[in-house]
């Protein structure tokens, strides 16, 4: 059982002493994790850490005002810098999902250090959690935020010093801190949502159009569960085709989208959720409906293992 009070003051003590009288940057996503920790860097040093919130153009709908309106009223310095196309061109003609992350990764840590420079900031403070680091380690897949450990070299790198105070917790433990740390409900009830955001949610190429189909199925994948107990609820744009047929009877080749609801306690196993079939027809009837696009919706039925949690 975590110690809540005490993890926070000693993490809390031990930013204060690692960041002295210099200044920081919190990389935040709105997920429970980087929150937490932009909670713990503004205990530490008050408004000499700024929240960044770098809208990337893979994330929710309706998500950086969301974001910042959360962290001004908890009184934490927050600023959004919208930076879409650095990561659309990093993105453009990369199919591959390692190649993906890597180039996720790079545009998010360079896009970064501008800021830091910008802000005069020599220290980053991120949401890295148990669960990243030992993905990573084990080569299942690199997490977005995984540096120091496979050895990169944040400082020389990128001109910032990295600290992680809670890689040591699991999702749960987060949980606990984010709600002894009096953030709301919404955040720390708050289901995963990952560092690279949509762009490990579409198959294939990631561009601004595809980004838009899945940001849409998202939203009515999360809105019709939002009631599920669940870990994650989301959707998947395939890269495949399927050929569908339009009401008046000609042919159309479109889009394939995977629903997939799981539960989990931490991440590193989950189950597919056994949604109900009046569920899942609607969730197929309004995507239909709201997206033109798509011909076929699917719903996956693979745990963790064999499947991960994204399908990249
Ligand atoms: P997988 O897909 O590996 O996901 O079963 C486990 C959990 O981690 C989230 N995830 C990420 N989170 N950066 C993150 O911060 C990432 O690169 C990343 N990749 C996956 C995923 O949503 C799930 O909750």
């Amino acid at each position: 059982m975590l110690d809540t009070e005490k993890f926070i003051e000693e993490k809390v003590e031990w930013l204060r002493n690692k960041i002295g009288g210099e200044k920081a940057v919190a990389a935040v996503s709105g997920g429970v994790d980087s929150m937490t920790t932009a909670v713990l860097g503004h205990r530490a040093i008050g408004d000499r850490q700024i929240a960044v919130f770098l809208d990337d153009g893979l994330m929710r709908e309706g998500e950086p005002a969301k974001v910042l309106k959360i962290l001004k009223k908890i009184g934490v310095n927050a600023k959004i810098y919208e930076v879409s196309d650095n990561f659309f061109k990093a993105l453009k003609g990369i199919p591959d999902p390692e190649e993906k992350r890597k180039a996720f990764r790079e545009t998010f840590y360079r896009t970064l250090a501008d800021v830091a420079g910008e802000l005069r900031a020599r220290f980053l403070l991120q949401g890295t959690i148990a669960a990243d680091i030992v993905e990573t380690a084990g080569g299942v897949k690199t997490q977005h935020n995984v540096l120091e450990q496979i050895g990169i070299r944040t400082l020389e790198k990128y001109g910032f010093e990295v600290l992680e105070p809670i890689k040591d917790l699991y999702k749960p433990q987060v949980r606990q801190v984010a709600r002894a740390l009096g953030l709301p409900k919404e955040v720390f009830e708050r289901r995963p949502f990952p560092g690279p955001g949509l762009s490990v949610r579409i198959i294939g190429e990631v561009t601004p159009e595809r980004v838009e189909i899945v940001r849409k199925a998202t939203e009515i994948v999360e809105e019709e569960t939002k009631d599920i107990a669940c870990f994650q609820a989301f959707a998947v744009l395939m890269n495949d085709r399927g050929t569908g047929i339009t009401p008046d009877r000609k042919r159309k080749y479109g889009d394939i989208v995977v629903i997939r609801v799981v539960e989990s306690e931490d991440a590193m196993k989950a189950k597919a959720a056994e949604l109900p079939w009046e569920k899942l027809n609607k969730i197929k009837k309004r995507i239909i409906e709201d997206l033109p696009s798509v011909t076929h919706v699917l719903y996956d039925l693979t745990d963790k293992p064999p499947a991960t949690i994204e399908f990249e």
